[in-house]
């Protein structure tokens, strides 16, 4: 069998049942890991489909179950990670979620902490279990998915959501700054509009029709053209970008 960069390397992907996750999951199958572990929360369906698809393509897999809008959700992740004693090469912090639309006035406190566990905490913590093999290992790469919306402030009622993905953003080159002496180079995927179950839950298809006819490129994203950019990023032609956020959005939003 011919070997390449990804040869022997496992990935941890984050909200792999559906969307992003489950495209970036056979994604990097077909690039050449050995070995994937999804997590998934509320979807065991489309978690068991995502292994089923990569135990087609010829990699082993496991998988955790959590719910992230939770601290007891990120802990039981985070242990459970350790626990297994799985060395993952590579990590994406993709399982997101905007919740519920919802303004200043009518924003509760629950809410908010929901969507700072899920959005953001989680990526923090879930980093702070696997790098340390990393940096044994001097090796590895960890991608974290922020939005279009940290750059325009999000939707109606998407402002808290749109902050954590700012958050994201930023925290993607500080952890850059602080891992890249020890072998491991962070980025970060920014996916405009991806037409796929997040905008079918959240999103009317009025408003995605005048999002697509807004977009130069004249489509909306698919899920597939984020994955692509994220197995780029794990790839030896990314090997000197560190830190940075790649925009994918068909160019809704130039920076
Ligand atoms: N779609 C877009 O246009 C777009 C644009 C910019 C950024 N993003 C970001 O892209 C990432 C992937 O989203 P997607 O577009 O692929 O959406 P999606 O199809 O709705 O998939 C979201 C994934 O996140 C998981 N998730 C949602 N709520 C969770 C919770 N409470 N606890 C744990 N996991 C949870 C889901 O798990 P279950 O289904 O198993 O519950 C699912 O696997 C997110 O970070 C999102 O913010 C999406």
């Amino acid at each position: 069998m011919a070997t390449n960069e990804f040869t022997g390397r496992r990935a941890l992907i984050t909200g792999a049942s559906r969307g992003i996750g489950r495209a970036t999951a056979l994604a990097l199958a077909r690039a050449g890991v050995a070995h994937v572990a999804i997590h998934y929360n509320s979807y065991g369906q489309g978690a068991e489909e995502t292994l089923a698809d990569l135990a087609a393509l010829g990699v082993t897999t496991s998988s955790f179950q959590a719910d992230l809008t939770t601290t007891e959700g990120i802990q039981s992740l985070t242990s459970g990670v350790k626990a297994s004693g799985e060395q993952f090469d590579i990590l994406v912090n993709n399982a997101g979620s905007l919740l519920q639309r919802s303004g200043l006035a009518g924003y509760s406190e629950d809410l908010f902490d929901r969507m700072i566990n899920l959005n953001v905490k989680s990526c923090w913590f879930l980093s702070q279990a696997v790098a340390p093999g990393m940096i044994e290992r001097r090796s590895g790469q960890i991608i974290h998915v922020s939005s279009i919306a940290a750059r325009n402030g999000g939707g109606p009622g998407a402002t808290v959501y749109a902050s954590c993905k700012g958050f994201i953003s930023t925290m993607t080159k500080g952890m850059a700054k602080e891992l890249a002496p020890h072998g491991v180079r962070v980025n970060a995927v920014s996916p405009g509009t991806v037409d796929n179950h997040f905008h079918e839950v959240f999103t009317t298809q009025a408003t995605l029709d005048s999002m697509r006819a807004a977009t130069p490129a004249g489509a909306l994203g698919t899920n597939e053209e984020i994955a692509d950019t994220v197995v780029f990023l794990c790839s030896n032609a990314a090997r000197f970008i560190y830190g940075q956020t790649i925009e994918i959005n068909g160019g809704l939003f130039m920076i």
